[in-house]
């Protein structure tokens, strides 16, 4: 299921890789697309390496609005994590937004940029509403509480925020991968803080910059203990509405809406990766039914992004003992300004530049008030996925999974996923995620095996598509 930005993206003729680079980004989509342009702006010497293909990740999957307004979340950060740091988040995701305009306006890039409020609205209270209205004024953001709404209920209030944006993220990265040195569908064997070697060669590089959106080097950094995957399913309806802005509920399980051309994209149905509730897409199909009765679905995809504990995504060292090896991660959904400001902050840490808002992104801070809740939870879901107790779960019978259907078998000795396809085919996989070894579990509106743990993905072949992980989960197909 595919969504409606993925498009072949041209990158230059394959050549072989070099010796040397002063940086090695990894990963091609925002956050690397970005951080490799800017850098090259400021003339070093930069070259990009991807598994697979650039902007095949969770960049083509995105919803694509570019805005400061993440969730109500200014606050809490103030309560959380301070004024200050509050402010330099604010300034860097609003900075963010002009930075994206000026780029769009000096390389004349042709991306569907369109200038419109962003609303977060709640259907709780409007108190909630003001407060956060007023906690982001005082940050001097362009916020107003507002009861009115373009939207198809009603709401108790909406955070407006002026002068935010939307974008066709694909059409926007293939101008600036043209200008780039990018080696695709290059397998990475091993990342060092100097050197990255791959399946085509070595290559030593003063930086290296994890941007593969779930930094995968497990050690050190410890990713693992403080990332989550967060998974989410979009619609694209026609014959649906136009709507004054770009739209988002206060609460996770709620809805967002923004239009493209004739389309109005409805994305929901959040739930944590690896543990999936059911019938996402049907719920989401109901929900369009309801609100408007006259439209159809033109595309259906859905995509995960990596939450960070306390909310504030992690951009800079990636442990404080490999000043070199940087990374930016963590977005908590809201990748589009987020990976502009990292691309900005790394590049000035690379350049020896003072960045004023570095501070607030450092991986290296702990602010115990928004991180506490999230701590615990993460850390339960990966005792339960690692423990023995989850191990010991009743197996299946091959014979008990219907056609469509999917369970954890024992096989040889093994427990192994079994998934049935409509004529009865069995494709048998390793349950065991080859990460950090959790027990896998069926995504039943996708078809792949998630990671409960940590949201590594993979198909029913076995292949990998989705990190942390690096390999996929292969055993032999029976036909039945
Ligand atoms: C449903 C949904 C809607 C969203 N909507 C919005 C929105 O409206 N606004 C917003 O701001 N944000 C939004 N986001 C978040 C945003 O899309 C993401 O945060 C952002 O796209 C992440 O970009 P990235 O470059 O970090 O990762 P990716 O786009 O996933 O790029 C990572 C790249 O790294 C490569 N890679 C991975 N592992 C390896 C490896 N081992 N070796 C080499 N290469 C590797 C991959 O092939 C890929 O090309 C949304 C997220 C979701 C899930
Ligand atoms: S993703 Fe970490 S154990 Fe599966």
């Amino acid at each position: 299921m595919e969504s409606i930005w993925k498009m072949d993206l041209e990158c230059g003729e394959p050549k072989p890789l070099p010796d040397k680079a002063d940086v090695i980004v990894i990963g091609g989509g925002m956050t690397g697309i970005l951080t490799a342009f800017v850098l090259s702006q400021q003339n070093a010497d930069v070259i990009l390496i991807d598994g697979e293909r650039i902007a095949g990740g969770i960049t083509q999957n995105t919803t694509a609005k570019i805005t400061s307004q993440h969730g109500l979340i200014y606050e809490k950060l103030i309560k959380g994590a301070g004024k200050e740091h509050a402010e330099m988040y604010a300034r860097a995701n609003q900075q963010a937004i002009g930075q994206y305009r000026s780029m769009i306006e000096q390389f004349k890039i042709d991306c569907d940029y369109k200038e419109l409020p962003h609303y977060v609205y709640s259907l709780e209270s409007e108190e909630q509403i003001v407060k956060e209205a007023l906690a982001a004024q005082k940050l001097g953001l362009p916020a107003s509480a507002v009861s009115e709404v373009t939207l198809p209920f009603a709401v108790k209030g909406a955070v407006r925020f002026e002068g935010q944006a939307q974008f066709h993220p694909l059409k926007f990265i293939e101008p600036l991968a043209k200008k780039l040195t990018i080696f695709e569908q290059t397998k990475i064997r091993s990342v060092e803080e100097r050197r990255v070697s791959t399946e085509k060669g070595t290559v030593s590089a003063d930086y290296v910059v994890m941007a593969a959106h779930y930094p995968f080097v497990n050690f050190p950094g410890w990713y693992f203990l403080r990332l989550y995957q967060q998974r989410s399913y979009v619609l694209a309806l026609r014959h649906a509405a136009t709507l004054d802005g770009m739209y988002i509920d206060a609460n996770s399980s709620g809805y967002s809406f923004r239009n493209h051309e004739d389309l109005l994209l409805l994305g929901g149905q959040g739930h944590r990766a690896g543990k999936h509730p059911g019938n996402c897409y049907r719920h989401l199909e109901e929900a369009a039914a309801k609100f408007y009765p006259e439209s159809s679905i033109a595309a259906q995809w859905s995509a995960q992004d990596c939450m960070s504990l306390d909310g504030i995504p992690y951009i800079g060292a990636y442990s404080r003992s490999t000043p070199n090896l940087l990374v930016a991660t963590g977005y908590n959904k809201w990748g589009m300004t987020s990976s502009m400001a990292a691309a900005q902050i790394l590049t000035d840490r690379i350049m020896g530049k003072h960045n004023e808002y570095a501070k607030a992104f450092s991986p290296h801070r702990f602010h115990p008030k928004l991180s506490m809740a999230e701590l615990s939870s993460h850390a339960k879901e990966s005792a339960v996925g690692l423990s023995k107790g989850y191990f010991h779960r009743p197996l299946r019978e091959l014979s008990s999974i219907p056609n469509g259907g999917a369970g954890v078998i024992r096989y040889q000795g093994k427990r192994v996923g079994a998934y049935k396809n409509d004529k009865g085919e069995v494709f048998l996989v390793s349950a065991k995620c080859p990460h950090l070894g959790c027990e896998l579990s069926w995504n039943a509106d996708e078809l792949t095996w998630d990671c409960p743990c940590h949201g590594s993905r993979f198909d029913y072949h076995g292949n990998l598509i989705g990190n942390p992980a690096e390999e996929g989960i292969k055993l032999d197909k029976l036909s039945r």
